[in-house]
């Protein structure tokens, strides 16, 4: 059988594995990006791994979520990004650029390659044919210094569209009918590789906004073919020469299929709290909203805000209504201002904004309590907005425009004429807020303010661990109980001993007074220890604690993968009722073989308060084995034979 998309851009790029559904293979990365919430962390790894110079051909380190200065903090984590990005080799892009996605699709993103990038939408520029996957902050710090990235390969599914789009109908409710379909948990374990004759009819900036919402389906990636309209999009953006045809053999293999007929889809939204509650918008009853915000890496491209401002032409935004608009890059708002279409939204009564997440990553612009909220972006969960109350629907950037003006959730249908934009013969580059590194950096100092403090890295595994239980919690812990990300906190993404006073803050009384006399000591979890988030401060966090091993009923996926690379055994009970024989501030000793941990034997746990003993159990592969040993991923990577 032939090869579909996926396999060849893999297969291509191996580095090591064998290419096979479920085994784990390292890929060449070509390409990373990071954004500044993530990112601080990410430089502060790289450095910890002492590494001159990156291996990949291009990396981009973006200032989009916390461009806020509303004291010295986000401004001190922007100039570490800065002078870090400089002394390594990586292009740095100021805040008020625009936000990361629309900027790497429209500036970098190169059909065919491969793209690490520490943000959970890295996959949009899988609109542009390249193979995108979003990633820990630290995996990206290996793929830079190192030039390859590990993985499991996932599973691919086709989606084929047929037929065409019907007027006032748009890539986003494309993406929200698919989710209706397949739900947030569709597309886990999957690639979504896009296919069939409706997708000539979606340009470039269409298909990215298919491919990031891939990832509240849950797909490690969505990736569609690079064909003709993705040369046309290239050459407009001065980038004819990035082109390359991709495209499945006729008798592609995949693991999954389905078809998606675009012409019976019709104009979408997503109920509150979660993008897959999705309805048919002349299925939901009239509601009065408060709050319109158009923008995101989801909608914010170009052919997005002229739609809007075709839209708004002529009328005035409904006198209830806020609307705001954070256009995605600063070429689209020059574009916008050279061609009126920024004084017609202003005539309306818009509120433009940076070109930055904004209002997404609840950077301002949080509604008034119990608002209702039409957003063009990508989650709705309950308080992302800043406001715990209201409630948000997600809709295309058409619906979004003409409900600002009728001052209720409305069909798009009933707005009138359906606007048409042409694509500008040459899209506008803005390159001043692009600094590129100096050749000669030897001599380079990284700017290091008092918000940036230093990672901290482990010790190589010892043959005893001992410390008392400093916490026991129930099941369905999630990463935001161990370290919350409100908004009060998102500053101190750089300073993990002032995030360290509010570990365990909202279920624990005193976690880090507790951790700190004792000099660190265990963790005793339920059921699926570390669910939600990614993040992996909710478990450096620990690590400056001196957390030496968490032992639990079971773990969510990616924090224990996370617990591994910062070094923090992840052990679970051989039986789960010895859960029971543990208690606060118990005394315990686990002895560790001198060979390290094998997911054969037992390890035995001492309970010397109780004098018995515990048999726990390491499950993991050979290299999470040896990533522990040597005391995390930091120290695995740096010991020059291991990748
Ligand atoms: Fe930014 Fe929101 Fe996308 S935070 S990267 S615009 S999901």
């Amino acid at each position: 059988m032939g090869k579909n998309i996926v396999s060849k851009i893999i297969e291509s790029n191996l580095v090591f594995g064998e290419a096979s559904v479920g085994s784990e293979i390292s890929i060449r990365v070509h390409q990373t990006l990071t954004q500044d919430s993530t990112g601080t962390m990410t430089y502060l790894q790289l450095e910890a791994m002492g590494v001159e110079n990156i291996q990949t051909e291009l990396s981009v380190a973006y200032v989009d979520h916390n461009t806020l200065q509303t004291g010295f903090e986000n401004a001190d984590d922007h100039e570490f990004i800065k002078t870090a990005a400089a002394k390594y080799g990586i292009i740095f892009s100021k805040p008020g650029n625009g936000i990361c996605h629309q900027l790497h699709l429209e500036r970098f993103a190169k059909p065919g390659q491969v793209l690490i990038g520490s943000d959970s939408h890295t996959p949009t520029c899988g609109g542009l044919g390249m193979l995108s996957i979003g990633a820990g902050g630290l995996d990206v710090a290996v793929a830079m210094a190192k030039g390859y990235y590990y993985l499991k390969v996932p599973k691919v599914m086709n989606i084929e569209l047929i037929g065409s789009l019907q007027p006032w109908v748009s890539a986003k409710d494309v993406i929200l009918y698919i989710l209706k379909r397949l739900s947030v948990k569709g597309g886990v374990g999957f690639i979504l590789e896009y296919s069939g004759e409706g997708i000539q009819h979606l340009s470039v900036t269409d298909r990215a906004t298919i491919a990031n919402m891939g990832a509240e389906l849950g797909a490690t990636s969505s990736i569609f073919p690079s064909d003709e309209v993705t040369k046309n999009f290239l050459a407009k953006q001065g980038r004819g020469q990035d082109y390359v045809p991709l495209y499945a053999d006729q008798d592609a293999f995949y693991d999954e299929k389905i078809q998606v007929n675009l012409s019976e889809i019709s104009p979408m939204c997503a109920l509150p709290h979660s993008p897959d509650h999705v309805k048919a918008i002349d299925e939901v009853d009239e509601i009065k909203i408060d709050q319109v915000a158009i923008g995101s890496c989801t909608n914010s491209s170009y052919t997005d805000l002229m739609k809007v401002a075709k839209i708004l032409e002529g009328k005035k935004v409904h006198p209830e209504v806020s609307l705001v608009i954070a256009p995605g890059s600063s070429s689209i708002l020059k574009m916008l201002s050279d061609n009126g279409a920024l004084g017609i939204l202003i005539d309306a009564g818009a509120r433009i904004l940076e070109a930055a997440c904004g209002p997404c990553i609840g950077m301002g612009q949080a509604p008034k309590s119990k608002a209702v909220s039409l957003r063009t972006f990508n989650r709705n969960f309950e308080g992302r907005c800043g406001t715990k109350d209201a409630s948000v629907y997600l809709v295309s950037p058409e619906t979004a425009a003409c409900s600002a003006i009728a001052g209720v959730l409305k069909d798009p249908g009933s707005c009138g004429d359906h606007p048409v934009v042409e694509i500008p013969e040459r899209y506008h580059i803005s390159k001043h807020y692009f600094i590129y590194p100096p050749k000669e950096r030897k001599d380079l100092k990284v700017f290091m303010g008092p918000n940036i403090k230093p990672f901290p890295v482990n010790y190589p595994l010892k043959s005893v661990l001992a410390g008392k239980v400093l916490l026991k919690i129930g099941d369905n812990v999630t990463t935001d109980d161990i370290v919350p990300s409100h908004a009060g906190l998102l500053p101190y993404r750089s300073n993990i001993p002032e995030l360290s006073k509010y570990c365990f803050g909202t279920i624990a009384k005193d976690f880090h007074n507790i951790a700190k006399e004792n000099n660190g000591g265990f963790i005793i979890g339920g059921e699926n220890y570390g669910q939600g988030s990614s993040r992996e401060h909710a478990a450096l966090v620990p690590l400056y604690l001196g957390i030496k091993a968490i032992l639990a009923k079971s773990f969510a996926r990616i924090h224990k993968a996370n617990l591994i690379n910062a070094g923090i055994l992840p052990l679970t009970f051989v039986h789960k009722d010895d859960y029971l024989l543990l208690d606060l501030l118990d005394d315990l000793r686990l002895l560790i073989h001198p060979d390290g941990l094998d997911s054969q034997k037992n390890i035995l746990l001492y309970n010397d308060t109780k004098d018995i003993t515990i048999p726990l159990q390491f499950t993991g592969s050979e290299r999470d084995a040896a990533i522990l040993k040597a005391g995390g991923y930091l120290n695995y990577a740096k010991q020059s034979n291991h990748d």
